[in-house]
């Protein structure tokens, strides 16, 4: 027996399970822990994962402190994505061209950096909601953190064409340099303003955060119709503002809650060398939403 009162074996077995952490702030409402423990069960990984509140000046000393007590790897959340960008020692091309990580992988004295945010985003599109996006016209809204995190895995899709659309457009112009400096292959790329968008996309993304204050980006109807697929990166109890938009037009209508499994199962990966099944996950997680 250990002073505790536990069996000591106990206590030795619990220091080799593998321990991961979602860290951010506020980080209590965070769905990460419970789907980590459905992917570990079901793949049969001895693996624990937590959620680890930092404080908002503190992000590298948490880090430090889980990785120095031999923590495996960690999910970023807000606001410490760029922090964690900073923070690796080596990045992913993906991880780059997003300059925020999600993902962390330790290894020694080596922090590997990736962002599974923009493949979770394409699984979820093409595997999950079964839309390719090869040779597609996409239409990307926002040019924030959310829409730069998703360019190189969207890319890497070969879509015929992706237009970039924000409320300041030199900040899209800025993305789509971004973009073509770290190679945007055959994709024709532009930036936009609202009013010069036009034609029907075949995909419309939004990746503005306007849904928080349940606003719609001032998009022309004309961009939808009913095979379009408007895609709102957020979601929740009720349909945001934009998908409700999108609805109106016809349009077929998906939110971000698989991605957020699809962005877990890539860290899982990352982190297991297993890929777990989504798709029960997602349809448990999906019932807690609508019984909310
Ligand atoms: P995030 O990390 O969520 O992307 P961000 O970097 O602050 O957050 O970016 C927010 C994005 O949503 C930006 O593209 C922003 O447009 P601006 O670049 O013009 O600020 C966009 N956005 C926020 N509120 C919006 C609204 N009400 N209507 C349209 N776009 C909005």
């Amino acid at each position: 027996m250990s002073q505790s009162g536990q069996p000591a074996q106990r206590g030795q077995a619990a220091q080799y399970v593998d321990q991961y952490v979602v860290i951010g702030n506020p980080i209590a409402h965070s769905k990460s822990p419970a789907i980590h423990a459905r992917f570990a069960s079901q793949t049969r990984q001895s693996m624990r994962y937590e959620r680890l509140l930092a404080p908002i000046d503190g992000f590298a000393a948490t880090v430090d402190n889980f990785r120095l007590a031999g923590g495996k790897g960690a999910n970023i959340t807000v606001p410490f994505k760029l922090e964690a960008f900073a923070l690796a020692t080596q990045l992913t091309a993906r991880a780059r061209l997003a300059g925020a990580v999600n993902t962390l992988k330790f290894d020694g004295q080596q922090i590997f950096g990736d962002n599974t945010d923009g493949v979770g985003l394409v699984r979820d599109i093409v595997n999950n909601a079964g839309v390719s996006l090869q040779h597609k016209r996409i239409l990307l809204l926002g040019a924030g953190g959310a829409a730069r995190g998703v360019l190189l895995p969207l890319l890497s899709e070969q879509p015929a064409e992706l237009v970039i659309a924000n409320r300041t457009l030199l900040r899209a112009q800025q993305l789509v340099a971004l973009a073509r400096e770290h190679g945007s292959g055959e994709v024709m790329l532009s930036a936009s303003g609202w009013s010069q968008l036009s034609g029907k996309f075949d995909v419309i993304i939004n990746a503005t955060s306007a849904s928080l204050q349940d606003e719609v980006p001032p998009v022309a109807a004309s961009l939808f119709d009913h095979s379009t697929l408007a895609y709102d990166m957020m979601y929740g109890a009720s349909m945001t503002a934009f998908l409700r938009f999108a609805h109106a037009q016809g349009a077929q209508l998906r939110d971000g809650l698989g991605m957020l499994v699809e962005q877990a199962a890539e860290s899982f990966v990352l982190w297991r060398a297993v890929r777990p099944e989504t798709s029960a996950v997602l349809a448990e997680l999906r019932q807690q939403l609508d019984t909310q």
